[in-house]
This record gives C-alpha cells, sequence and structure tokens, in this order.
C-alpha cells in the first residue's frame, strides 16, 4: 500500500534562511504521527508544505497520491483529501456553528442545504456539539469552538488531518476536550499528523513520534522514544518540555 504520506529530502527556504534541510519521513494509511520539536525547528512549516501553503524549493512529498512539489498541481484538489486545523479556530463570527459548517460542503461540494445540514449534524455529533448547531460561535467556549474548526474540516471528508498546536491557547480542561475529540477521530481510523507539546496526548495517541531539530528529523520511532530517547537532544527537549 503506498503511503498516504510520503517526504523525501524536502528542502525549504524562506530568502536565505533553511528551514527544512532535507527532511523525509512517511506516514500510512491511518496512523497518528506526533510532530515534536522546539520552537522554530520547522514543525509548522512542514506541515503547511505538505497542504503546499508554502512551495518547497527541492524533495519530494506525496500525499494521497498527489504530488505536491509539482507545479501543475491544483492545491484544490490537493486540499480536498486534506484538512487542516490551526492554532486559532478562525470560524465566521456573524455565521451560526451550522452554517460555518456548511459553508464549504456549499461552495466547494455544491451539496444543496438540507443535505449540508445532515453533514454538519454527523460531524458536530462527532465533536460532541450536536446541541450547539444554531449557536453562534461567541456563545461557545474556547475549546467548544476548536471542536467546530475540527467539525468543519471532518465535514469535507479529508482522508489526512493536519493538527497545529490546536489546543495550545485553551486552558487544560478545554484542552482535554478537544484532545479526547482528536483520540476518537484516531480510534476511527482518520490518518493524523499533529504538532504538539501535549506529551501525555502523544504517549497515548501517536503511533509514531517525528522529532525535529533545526530543519532536520533528528528522532523517529514510536512513542516509547518519549520515555527512553536516543539522542541527547530529544532528552532535553523533553527535560525542558514537561
Ligand atoms: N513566512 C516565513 N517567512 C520567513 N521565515 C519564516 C516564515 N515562516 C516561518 N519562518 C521561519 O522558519 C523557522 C521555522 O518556523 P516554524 O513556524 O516552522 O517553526 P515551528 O517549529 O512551528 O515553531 P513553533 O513551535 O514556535 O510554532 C523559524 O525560524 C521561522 O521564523
Ligand atoms: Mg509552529
Amino acid at each position: 500500500m503506498p503511503a498516504a504520506v510520503k517526504l523525501e529530502n524536502v528542502v525549504k527556504r524562506f530568502g536565505a534562511l533553511e528551514v527544512l534541510k532535507g527532511i523525509s519521513f512517511d506516514i500510512e494509511a491511518g496512523q497518528v504521527v506526533a510532530l515534536i520539536g522546539a520552537s522554530g525547528s520547522g514543525k509548522s512549516t512542514a506541515l503547511r508544505c505538505i497542504n503546499r501553503l508554502e512551495q518547497i524549493q527541492s524533495g519530494t512529498i506525496e500525499v494521497c497520491g498527489h504530488r505536491v512539489e509539482d507545479p501543475a498541481l491544483d492545491p484544490r484538489s490537493l486540499r480536498q483529501d486534506v484538512g487542516m486545523v490551526f492554532q486559532s479556530y478562525n470560524l465566521f463570527p456573524h455565521m451560526t456553528v451550522g452554517e460555518n459548517v456548511m459553508l464549504a460542503l456549499k461552495r466547494v461540494k455544491r451539496m444543496d442545504r438540507s443535505a449540508a445540514r445532515k453533514v454538519a449534524e454527523r460531524v458536530l455529533r462527532q465533536v460532541g456539539l450536536a446541541e450547539k448547531i444554531d449557536n453562534y460561535p461567541e456563545q461557545l467556549s474556547g475549546g467548544q469552538q476548536q471542536r467546530v474548526a475540527i467539525a468543519r474540516s471532518l465535514a469535507m471528508a479529508p482522508k489526512v488531518m493536519l493538527f497545529d498546536e490546536v489546543t495550545s491557547a485553551l486552558d487544560p480542561k478545554l484542552t482535554g476536550e478537544v484532545l479526547r475529540v482528536m483520540e476518537d477521530l484516531a480510534k476511527a481510523g482518520m490518518t493524523m499528523v499533529v504538532v504538539t507539546h501535549e506529551m501525555a496526548f502523544a504517549r497515548r495517541a501517536a503511533d509514531k513520534v517525528i522529532f525535529m531539530h533545526q530543519g532536520h528529523v533528528h528522532e523517529v520511532g514510536d512513542a516509547s522514544i518519549l520515555t527512553t530517547p536516543e539522542t541527547p537532544e530529544l532528552r532535553e527537549f523533553l527535560d525542558h518540555d514537561l
């Protein structure tokens, strides 16, 4: 079976600054990968390259059969298969929760209102917020808003989901609610790349942990590397992060 996501020797520069210095890793369908590392190590940039929010200078990225580095690729076709959730959830404040979730279904998938509403009901149920469908975002807690953002992404039926520090703006209780939703998704077989500082979550949910250091993939393994790291750099990162 081909990898769901495969990066080979990916180099990304911003001007003279080389942020990704030839990184390689692959992710099988259904796997959950935790991408960890210090601030500035290139985690967000790597995610953004996977979704072609950034163009790479060299190397290859394959995602669900799309050649991401190919300038001829239509990013919209890629993004039908790849959902992304950020730290800032960016819901539209003047639309209800349901309307936020339905927007892309209507605009991109050309669904009619009643079909889109059915999908919205299903994905909101999946994140535990069925009863909030007609509320406005400001009536929800931060954690609930982030779960709506996850539902909005799920509504498009992505094959891979990318999460970039989705809990870092939330207090511990709300963080727990969001992480539980993500663990449910993982159990349901979603392929996920999760940039996170939540090491307890990584231990529980990750099939693979990728530690980035100064633009390199420095150590890779299963969740046990979080307990018994091989490299001094990962050991030091874990000591400081916990
Ligand atoms: N658009 C950009 N233009 C110039 N430099 C950038 C750009 N985006 C990121 N960088 C630089 O690339 C490096 C890696 O940034 P990135 O956001 O990928 O790090 P990160 O590992 O996600 O860090 P954090 O944990 O703080 O989110 C940093 O030095 C950053 O300043
Ligand atoms: Mg980042």
